[in-house]
């Protein structure tokens, strides 16, 4: 059956029983979902809030006993109305296909998955492809993704993750857009726009969901799972912002999270999703929970057990729940006692529908299931130009000291040395559920598709097993074996590329860490190398900032590498021999020490910002206050000169901000030209300076081009305590630059 006749016929009968068959032609999509909503039982209603993880092969037999029968058993009577992680055209219009025509009504369930950053095919991780500051690249490669999900049944991922965060030591900082609000805004409209595209009824388009509602980055200490408690000012200035900008980009749903925030688990939160999200921005999209988030709010000390959690999550507007059990068990009997009033229900399950209506799932719930498709287009060459593209410009060059880089072409003796230039697994990241183990181009196999000559040596190991999703990864902190092979070929080499960092498993969902320097023997390795060869390219692969003071002050280059996805080697190698300049910039300060966390650029000023001969200033007495590399820093092969900084005010709802950038070096390039300002004096103060605007420009050799960027209300103002927005007069600081230190200053003022 192609189409879900049912539900159309339903509807239909229901219109003619109106005597209404015009209407019926040209009803909208709200008329739709109401006179579906009418013929459902309350069981049914509360069925469409319910979603389930995968749980037996869909292709087999059905399950005869324990919790896989049960799901099967609500699957028939519609007491389901999503899945997540089940995967392939085939699976996927299995289970369509039993709940289409087993259940009273067929409606279709939508199937959700966490594809972060590529599904087979894998871009770089969501925090390197924010470091090309590219938005188009940036927005193609969620396309990408959305291509290749929908093509294995998928209708909704889990992403964009677009929370800020200033932690280095919380795993995820890796899932997102790192610690800016301004360009976490900016990155989560663009992937919302790749991965649902203009018409979500597409095939090749799917829903996307903006997570984690709200401040789940600001975890205390940077511990997965830990508390939040930050200030109106943070929230509403730096947290909300990229969540406001996904919902204004069209995002269809939203996740919360498994944190408190203040007090209040974010799940059961009324003030977030009721007031602000549903309320002041008028989401009409649904929100999910995070996985047993719901369940969780008993351990958080909030509700008294999962009817109790049922009862607060649905009213709080947590529409759909994940795997806590908790609605499909209690939701029903919370209404008929009158805890929670049915219109609550309603509301929910007309927003559920809405998505799966404008899915093109009523039209046809196996759209998304086509395995001719499947096999086309799932690591299809197209997909691999695309992220290869993306991972060229994920690319961070942090130091290039006597333009060791780029390297010439068999010209000299090249030594490669570490684990991880051998591996075809950790650049992968960590969130790639869906891919298949060492799909990644290693180093190695990107430098000899290259045709480069090189010799290589391994070193100590890095890891003491396969590292895995669901475990720590184990770090070799002992052996030393290796060592004295790769010391050896690196003394007879004229130029060391020490490839070196943390596995792709060593960030992500719960693997917080407390000492950032790179892992195991690895920090030793380099040290030993350099005592017989200083002529050292490092490439560093990490899904965080690390503390690499030691790294930093000696080795003449380096270039952050992150993980880069299913074309890691190829970037890499590339990039190495100059057939790609750098121009990514770091979207998250670098620390000297992890005792500075957190730091980021755009903080407030202290009452005693100067130093002073005496201790009574703000410092640290073992450290500087400055970072290891800053926020938005990034050099290329070749220079960029800026000059001629304007600000004309003359339109102060369109103060102009404009200067000269010329390529002064030799070879082609990108910039990424960034804008911050400072609001000198407000209300409520205003970080010592925030990015407003940036441009990602070419520049030919010696080319020169005037960059104009435009500061609008939205731009100059900020949200009080009652969450207002205000634009306040008086002066401002402007910096216009290469990163969020150094550039042009001015000033202008508001009247
Ligand atoms: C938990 C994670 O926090 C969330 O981001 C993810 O989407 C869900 N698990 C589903 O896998």
């Amino acid at each position: 059956m192609k189409h879900s006749i049912k539900v159309l016929c339903i509807i239909c009968l229901y219109f003619a029983a109106m005597n209404n068959t015009t209407m019926a032609q040209e009803n909208t999509t709200d008329q739709k979902v109401d006179s579906l909503l009418s013929l459902m039982t309350l069981e049914e209603k509360v069925g469409q809030m319910n979603q389930y993880n995968g749980f037996w092969d869909v292709t087999g037999p059905a399950p005869q006993g324990g919790n896989a029968a049960t799901k099967y058993e609500h699957l028939k009577k519609g007491l389901v109305g999503s899945m997540l992680n089940v995967v392939g055209a085939e699976e996927v219009r299995k289970l369509q296909k039993l709940v289409v025509e087993e259940t009273r009504l067929g409606i279709p369930l939508i199937f959700g998955y966490d594809v972060i950053h590529g599904h087979k095919t894998l871009a770089p991780i969501p925090l390197a492809e924010s470091a090309s500051w590219d938005l188009e690249a940036i927005e193609k490669s969620a396309r990408i993704a959305a291509t290749e999900a929908s093509a294995v049944g998928l209708n909704w991922t889990f992403a964009p993750m677009v929370d800020i965060s200033r932690d280095p030591r919380w795993g995820r900082v890796m899932e997102g857009a790192g610690e800016d609000t301004y360009l976490g805004a900016q990155v989560a409209k663009a992937r919302v726009k790749g991965f649902q595209g203009d018409d979500l009824s597409q095939p090749n388009t799917i829903a996307a969901c903006a997570k984690h509602f709200a401040a789940y980055g600001f975890a205390e200490a940077g511990k997965e799972y830990n508390t939040v408690d930050i200030g109106t000012s943070t929230l509403f200035n730096t947290v909300l912002p990229p969540f406001k900008a996904a919902a204004d980009a069209g995002v269809r749903t939203f996740m919360n999270g498994f944190n408190i925030l203040n007090g209040i688990p974010v799940t059961g939160d009324t003030f977030l999703q009721r007031d602000i999200l549903k309320g002041k921005w008028e989401f009409d999209g649904f929100v999910v929970s995070d996985w047993a988030s719901i369940g969780e709010m008993v351990p958080h000390g909030f509700a008294n057990n999962l009817k109790h959690s049922a009862e607060l999550g649905a009213k709080a507007g947590s529409d759909m729940d994940m795997e806590s059990y908790a609605y499909v068990n209690h939701l029903v009997a919370n209404v008929k006692e009158g805890k929670v009033d049915e219109k609550i229900i309603d509301d929910a399950v007309r927003r559920i529908l809405r998505v799966k209506f404008e899915l093109g799932l009523f039209d046809d719930p196996y759209r998304y299931c086509d395995e001719e498709r499947e096999n086309e287009l799932l690591y299809h060459k197209d997909h691999q130009a695309g992220v290869l593209d993306m991972a060229l410009k994920s690319l961070v060059l942090l130091k290039n000291e006597g333009d060791l880089l780029p390297l010439q072409k068999n010209q000299q003796k090249i030594a490669v040395i570490g684990e991880l230039a051998d591996d075809k697994n950790s650049p992968l990241g960590s969130w790639r559920l869906g891919s298949d183990n060492n799909t990644a181009v290693s180093v190695l196999e990107g430098l000899t598709g290259l045709g480069i000559d090189f010799k290589y040596s391994k070193g100590p190991k890095v890891f003491n097993k396969d590292a895995n999703f669901l475990n720590e990864v184990e770090v070799n902190e002992t052996d030393t074996s290796g060592m004295e092979e790769a010391v050896a070929l690196a003394k007879e080499s004229e130029v060391v590329l020490m490839v070196l960092g943390e596995h792709g498993f060593q960030s992500g969902e719960g693997r917080s860490r407390t000492k950032l320097g790179i892992p195991g023997l690895q920090l030793q390795l380099l040290k030993e190398v350099y005592k017989v060869n200083q002529n050292i390219v490092l490439i560093l692969m990490n899904g965080r900032p690390l503390t690499i003071d030691w790294e930093a002050e000696n080795i003449p280059s380096i270039l952050e590498a992150w993980q880069l996805g299913t074309q890691t080697g190829n970037a890499i190698a590339k990039t190495l021999f100059g057939e790609n300049n750098p121009s990514g910039k770091l979207p998250m300060t670098f620390p000297r020490s992890v005792g500075q966390i957190p730091i980021y650029y755009n903080h407030f000023s202290t009452g005693r910002p100067n130093p002073e001969p005496n201790v009574f200033w703000s410092h640290y007495g073992d450290e500087k206050n400055e970072p290891l590399f800053p926020f938005g820093h990034g050099l290329s092969y070749t220079t960029f000169e800026y000059s001629n900084l304007e600000i004309d005010t003359a339109d102060q709802k369109n103060v102009t901000v404009s200067v000269m950038v010329k390529n002064s070096g030799e070879s082609d390039g990108e910039e990424v030209v960034q804008l911050y300002i400072h609001d000198k004096v407000a209300s409520v103060t205003r970080p010592v300076k925030e990015l407003k605007g940036f441009e990602k420009v070419s520049l030919a050799a010696g080319e020169t081009k005037k960059i104009t960027l435009v500061l609008t209300e939205a731009e100059l103002g900020f949200y009080n305590h009652s969450y207002d927005f205000l634009v306040e007069p008086g002066e401002f600081g402007v910096l216009v630059g290469t990163n969020s230190q150094k550039g042009l200053t001015g000033t202008f003022t508001i009247d």
